[in-house]
């Protein structure tokens, strides 16, 4: 294929958004054309408030926006001119029929593809950038090649790796960009095309080719690691604090031998987020269905450990305020999965207040980008009734007012502003005794203590 002119990317959610954003910016002679089915999305995109809150990525959007970077809904118009199609749908675990509560579900990535074959003409490349099960490429290839009258198509596994909250670092400076792609000559070539977009502002020593299936897995595998550590430094959490060690201490320690590398060992009320559990369920999947029970058995210890531990923490709070909340405020400090994002998928918080709130407390969410109904969308999800969440929640503008004559407050989120409050004034607004429950180990327990708070933070004697 001739020199990469136009790129359409199918799917503007966080990562279509950010990833072809950067495209745009440093490729100042591609057109990028970000589509989606979501006209509120795509309207948001083209609007002063982007749909996703991602530290950096206004400047970036602006700065190309209307330039060679456009944000549409009319995804077959995008399809026709692009010389590289990239596909940024959701591949969420799915709910219903075979394989629901663990498989993929690749109702998405088949839509795209459909869409593709339908009104594509000429060779096309078709990047995987969703994270999918592996030997996907070959389903994509199946129904491209079934489906298309006048198009020819290259299927390539592309992952991404960012990290809400970091996104625009990491797609600037990225440890590694991964491609993988069919052993043909055919098949190397538009490996190579795409390798020359990245090359623009990315060493060639960090973009590793490999073949389709060793991308797709490597995905899925590079999750699960991450998210078993955090599950393993959370199982010692538990055992620190029936013994006395200290678990910031143990991480330190470990973490210092460069074999096993100081990074991912915070321990936490659990991980959230998209990705982790997903990912690991698919992953758990996968093993079974290729009859490997051993390996589904292990990686799902690790999900497992996280369940226990958003359960753990809930049991905790109600424990210490006297086995029972009931009518009780409790003050939640954050909501997000993470700190600098706005998104609250699998957030450990919505598990945290589920528990709460069904044991009767009344809660008051302070989060500094998380609003009322992305708070009651979760909650719904779960089962609970909107009128009874409406009796039982109040939403906040500061900390201050989420603590106010609570009994005790829960942090839930790692947000920066949370370590700098007036912890005297939010100590004297509230009932005694107070109570300060850190799931994510940012307070600094020396200095709550003094001003007379109780405190508890996660593995810690
Ligand atoms: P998302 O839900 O935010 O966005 C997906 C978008 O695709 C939605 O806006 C949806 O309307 C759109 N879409 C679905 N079908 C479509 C179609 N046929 N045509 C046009 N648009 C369509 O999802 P996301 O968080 O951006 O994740 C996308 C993929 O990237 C997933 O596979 C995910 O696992 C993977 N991933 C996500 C992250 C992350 O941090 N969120 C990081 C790495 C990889
Ligand atoms: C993750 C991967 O890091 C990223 O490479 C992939 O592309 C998408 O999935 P993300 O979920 O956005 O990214 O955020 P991440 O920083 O990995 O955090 C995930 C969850 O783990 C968060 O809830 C975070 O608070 C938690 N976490 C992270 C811990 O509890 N302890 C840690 O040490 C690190």
């Amino acid at each position: 294929m001739s020199e990469i002119k136009k790129i359409c990317c199918i799917g503007a959610g966080y990562v279509g958004g950010p990833t072809m954003a950067m495209i745009a910016a440093k490729c100042p002679g591609i057109d990028v054309s970000v589509v989606d089915i979501n006209e509120a999305r795509i309207a948001a995109w083209n609007s002063d408030t982007l749909p996703i809150y991602e530290p950096g990525l206004d400047e970036l959007v602006i700065g190309a926006r209307g330039k060679n970077l456009f944000f549409s809904t009319d995804v077959d118009a995008a399809i026709v001119d692009a010389d590289i199609i990239f596909v940024s749908v959701g591949t969420p675990t799915k709910t219903y029929g075979m394989g629901a509560g663990k498989a993929a579900d690749l109702c998405y990535i088949e839509g795209a593809a459909r869409m593709i074959a339908k009104v594509a003409k000429g060779p096309k490349i078709i990047v995987e950038k969703s994270t999918i099960p592996v030997r996907t490429a070959e389903a994509i290839k199946t129904i491209l090649e079934a489906n298309s009258e006048e198009g020819t198509f290259q299927v390539l596994s592309n992952p991404e790796f960012l990290a809400e909250g970091t996104a625009i670092d990491d797609m600037s400076d990225p440890d590694r960009i991964l491609i993988g792609g069919d052993p043909s000559d055919e098949g190397q070539a538009a490996v190579a095309a795409l390798a020359s977009v990245y090359g623009t502002w990315i060493p060639d020593d960090r973009i590793i080719r490999t073949n389709l299936w060793s991308s797709e897995l490597s995905k899925l595998v590079a999750n699960a690691f991450l998210a078993q550590r955090i599950s393993s430094i959370n199982s010692i959490s538990a055992l620190c604090e029936k013994t006395e060690a200290d678990v910031d201490e143990v991480a330190n320690a470990i973490g210092m031998d460069s074999r096993i590398g100081s990074k991912f060992l915070k321990a936490s009320v659990g991980f959230g987020g998209s990705c982790f559990q997903k990912d690991l369920l698919n992953l758990v999947y996968l093993s079974g269905h290729f009859g490997l029970p051993e390996v589904a058995n292990y990686w799902q210890a690790v999900i497992d450990m996280n369940e226990w531990q958003k359960e753990r923490f809930s049991a905790k709070v109600v424990q210490t305020l006297f086995n029972t909340v009931r009518g009780k405020k409790i003050g939640i400090w954050g909501f997000a999965f993470k700190k600098d994002t706005n998104d609250t998928r699998e957030s450990a918080a919505i598990y945290v207040c589920r528990d709460l709130l069904m044991e009767g407390a009344n809660i008051a969410i302070y989060d500094p980008k998380v609003g009322a109904e992305q708070v009651y969308a979760d909650l719904e999800y779960l089962g609970m009734e909107r009128a009874k969440l409406e009796k039982q929640i109040t939403f906040c503008d500061s900390c201050e007012e989420a603590a106010s004559e609570a009994h005790g407050v829960a942090v839930l989120t790692e947000w920066g502003e949370f370590k700098t409050v007036d912890f005297e004034k939010i100590y004297e607004g509230m009932f005694k005794p107070a109570f300060l429950f850190d799931g994510r180990n940012i307070i600094d327990a020396e200095l709550v203590r003094e001003v007379g708070f109780d405190f508890y933070s996660i593995g810690k004697g």
